[in-house]
């Protein structure tokens, strides 16, 4: 290790999105890391081509307001939540990962606060607190992954080190795909005003449950959303956050001055203008969950879990079955996540997922 970095950077692995193995086919289906499988339509590059062509200059910096951007999610999320909100509740970053970073420097930073999850969960809230020195408290989820309410109070009443400062909670939850239970929404709605509730919707496009109304009653929550998924532009790196004026103002103190690149802004912004074609392949991508979940429900090997996202939970019935499975799928070509405990498929295009089930058959009965 080099002697000038923090001794704690020691234990942190970096995050692999898609680890590579020495037998993977060249050709691997992509369902690791939950996109959307189709690409943006081809009339749309074009004008996102035209854009670059014509309006974006390279040599200028990007728009560092992103006020178009914001009036455009502004509208869209008021559409969603049937609450108004203005620009000035709305943060753009560079993705959600941005954002969750921000958040965490402006609540927990120099001994301020820990965080607080619920396993399994999105890696990312615990790998970026602990890239910043922030202490991870973790707490176990029911059979059914609701969240284990009695301890996460216990934790907060009790904290062994510098209090929880801000809890984070995915809705519904990756990897496991259940949404928040009105027994979690309640016990989040109970927790004092020093305590950041960082509600996580991904995948509100698949749910169709969401709670950003939340954050105009509650100053101390925040809703984050990201163009990653439903709206195909995993490549641009776009996520935002819906909050009070109060805490926008200190997420855009702390981000970067151009955090989004000028074809970034553009892509996000024609995605609000398009998202009632871009959206259409919603339906699609629910009927084929349902479709895997229902072929998947008949190997009497496999423990599954209800999901409402783009995702499905399973695993196999011991610890060493499951990660056999996960290399066995991979060596057939078809890539998926390996993580706490169990596999989380991301739902493909429909000959994907054939494929999936053709290679977990492969996998499961030989
Ligand atoms: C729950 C959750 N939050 C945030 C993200 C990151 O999104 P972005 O691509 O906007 O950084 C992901 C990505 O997988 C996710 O699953």
């Amino acid at each position: 290790m080099l002697p000038f970095i923090r001794s704690d950077l020691a234990q942190l692995t970096a995050y692999t999105p898609h680890p590579e193995t020495a037998e993977q086919p060249l050709q691997v289906d992509q369902l690791d890391t939950n996109e959307c499988p189709y690409d943006l339509p081809e009339h749309l590059k074009q004008k996102l081509a035209w854009n670059y062509q014509h309006q974006i200059l390279a040599n200028r910096y990007p728009d560092g307001g992103h006020l178009a951007l914001k009036q455009a999610i502004a509208s869209y999320v008021t559409e969603t939540c049937t609450t108004s909100y203005g620009v000035d509740s709305i943060s753009v970053g560079n993705g959600s990962d941005e954002l969750i970073r921000s958040l965490l420097i402006a609540t927990c930073v120099g001994g301020k606060g820990s965080i607080l999850v619920a396993a399994p969960t999105f890696s990312m809230y615990g790998i970026l607190a602990q890239t910043l020195g922030i202490e991870v408290v973790t707490v176990d989820r029911h059979d059914n992954f609701s969240m284990d309410l009695e301890a996460a109070q216990a934790a907060i009443s009790n904290p062994s080190g510098s209090p929880i400062r801000t809890v984070f909670v995915v809705h519904p939850n990756s990897p496991t795909g259940n949404p928040l239970t009105k027994a979690e929404v309640e016990w989040l709605q109970s927790l004092p005003e020093e305590i950041l509730v960082v509600l996580d919707e991904a995948y509100f496009e698949f749910s169709q449950q969401t709670l950003a109304a939340e954050a105009q009653k509650h100053p101390n929550w925040v809703v984050l959303r990201t163009f990653s998924k439903a709206f195909r532009l995993a490549a641009h790196r776009v996520g935002y956050a819906i909050s009070s004026p109060e805490l926008t103002q200190v997420l855009e103190k702390v981000r970067l001055p151009y955090n989004l690149p000028s074809m970034s802004l553009a892509a996000a912004t024609l995605a609000m203008a398009e998202r009632d074609e871009l959206l259409q392949t919603i339906p699609e991508v629910i009927a084929e969950r349902d479709r895997l979940y229902q072929a998947l429900s008949q190997f009497s090997n496999l423990q599954l879990w209800p999901s409402a996202a783009n995702f499905i939970y399973l695993r196999s019935f011991t610890a060493e079955a499951t990660a056999k499975l996960a290399q066995d799928l991979k060596r057939q070509g078809t890539s998926i996540r390996h993580t706490g405990g169990g596999l989380r498929v991301t739902i493909g295009s429909p000959e994907e997922n054939q494929r999936t089930l053709d290679h977990l058959k492969m996998a499961l009965l030989g």
